[in-house]
C-alpha cells in the first residue's frame, strides 16, 4: 500500500458557503459545503449575518469533513484557509478557525487565494489540464482570463471593470424579481426559453470585460415591454432569462475566444460558480466540436461553486513546498489571480 504522505484540512469562508474539506495527497477524501439560505430574502448577501453565521456553521461542517473522510484530527499534517478575495468579515472567521485548530494541533497553516483555488480546483478531478492553460474563471465577484503556467504562475490576461459574470445573473434576476442567488434560476429557466430579446453589447477592447451595460439595457427593455403589457415578465419568463444567459455567455465565449487565437493555447479551461452555466458549458461544447484541436475542461458542479476541497486541491501544491503561512497572516478582500 501507498503510504500517506500529508492530509490537509481546508476551510473556505470567503463568501456565503462555510465549506470545510479533508484533501490526502492532493485527493479530495471529503467536502462539506453549507449554504447560507438567510440571505435569499435580503436579495443579496449581507456580509455582518455572513460572518456570524459562518461562526455558527464551521464547527459542525468541519466535524462533518473529517467523519466523511473517516480522519481523526490527529491524523492532520497542516490546516489550509482562504486568504482571500472575499467578503473581510467572513474570511477573518475561517482565518481564526484555521490557525487556533492548527495551533492547538501543532501542525502548519497554508494560505490560499480564492481565485487560484478555483482554477487549481481541477487538479482535484480526474483529467486536469496540462500546462499551460487558458482559464475563464467566473464567479459571483471576478470575471478573469488567466494564463495558467504552473500550480504557482498565473498570468492575468484581462478581467472585468465592473460586475462580474455571477453578479450580472444574479443583478439581471432580481431586476425579474427572481431569488439570491439568481444565476442557477435564470439557467434553469433559460432552458425552457427562447433567446428573443437583443441587450446592447458591451464595446471593450482587447481582453476586459464589462457587465454593468447589460442591467440597464434589461430594464429599458422591460420599462418599453411593460408599458403596453403590465404581466410581460411573467409570461415571458423563461425566453427573457434565455436572452439574458445568451447575452452574458456570447461576450465570455467572445473574449475567450480571442485569447485562444492570441496565446494559441489549446487547452481551455473554465472554473467559478458561473461555470457550472448549462449555456456556457453547451457553447464550449459546440466550439468544441468546429475545433477539435482544443480540449477543454470543465470542472463537476461540486467544484465549480464556492467549497473547500479546491482550497485543499491548492493547499497540497503549496505543503510540497513547504510554503506554509505566517501566524500573523491576515485576511485580504481584495485579491486578484496573481
Ligand atoms: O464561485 P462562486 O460560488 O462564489 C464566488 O466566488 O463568488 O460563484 C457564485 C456565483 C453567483 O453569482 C451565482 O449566481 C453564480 O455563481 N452561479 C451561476 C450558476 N450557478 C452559480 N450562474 C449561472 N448559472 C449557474 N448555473
Ligand atoms: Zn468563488
Amino acid at each position: 500500500m501507498l503510504e500517506v504522505q500529508e492530509i490537509i484540512l481546508a476551510i473556505e469562508s470567503s463568501c456565503d458557503d462555510t465549506s470545510a474539506a479533508v484533501v490526502c495527497d492532493g485527493k479530495i477524501l471529503s467536502n462539506v459545503t453549507t449554504t447560507q439560505i438567510i440571505h435569499a430574502v435580503y436579495g443579496g448577501v449581507v456580509p455582518e449575518l455572513a460572518s456570524r453565521q459562518h461562526q455558527q456553521l464551521i464547527l459542525p461542517v468541519v466535524k462533518r469533513a473529517l467523519l466523511e473522510a473517516n480522519v481523526s484530527k490527529k491524523d492532520l499534517s497542516a490546516v489550509a484557509f482562504t486568504i482571500g478575495p472575499g467578503l473581510l468579515g467572513s474570511l477573518v472567521v475561517g482565518v481564526s478557525f484555521a490557525k487556533s485548530f492548527a495551533l492547538a494541533l501543532n501542525i502548519p497553516t497554508i494560505e490560499v487565494n480564492h481565485m487560484q483555488a478555483h482554477i487549481l480546483a481541477h487538479f482535484g478531478t480526474a483529467f486536469p489540464p496540462p500546462f499551460p492553460f487558458l482559464c475563464l474563471t467566473v464567479s459571483g465577484g471576478h470575471t478573469q482570463l488567466v494564463i495558467v503556467q504552473d500550480y504557482f504562475t498565473f498570468k492575468l490576461l484581462g478581467e472585468t471593470l465592473d460586475d462580474a459574470a455571477g453578479e450580472a445573473f444574479d443583478k439581471s434576476g432580481k431586476v425579474l424579481g427572481l431569488d439570491y442567488p439568481a444565476g442557477p434560476i435564470v439557467d434553469k429557466l433559460a432552458q425552457r426559453g427562447e433567446a428573443k430579446h437583443k441587450f446592447s453589447e458591451p464595446r471593450i477592447e482587447g481582453f476586459n470585460f464589462s457587465f454593468s451595460g447589460l442591467k440597464t439595457s434589461i430594464l429599458y427593455m422591460l420599462q418599453k415591454n411593460m408599458t403596453a403589457n403590465p404581466n410581460f415578465i411573467t409570461e415571458n419568463l423563461n425566453d427573457i432569462c434565455a436572452s439574458i444567459q445568451k447575452a452574458i455567455i456570447d461576450t465570455l465565449l467572445k473574449k475567450l475566444k480571442l485569447a485562444q487565437e492570441f496565446t494559441g493555447i489549446q487547452h481551455i479551461a473554465i472554473a467559478g460558480g458561473v461555470s457550472a452555466n448549462s449555456g456556457l458549458r453547451n457553447s464550449l461544447k459546440l466550439w468544441g466540436e468546429t475545433s477539435p484541436n482544443l480540449t477543454f475542461y470543465i470542472p463537476p458542479i461540486a467544484l465549480s461553486t464556492d467549497n473547500a476541497g479546491m482550497i485543499g486541491v491548492a493547499a497540497h501544491f503549496k505543503f510540497l513546498k513547504k510554503d506554509f503561512a505566517d501566524i500573523h497572516a491576515t485576511p485580504t478582500a481584495s485579491l486578484s489571480v496573481v
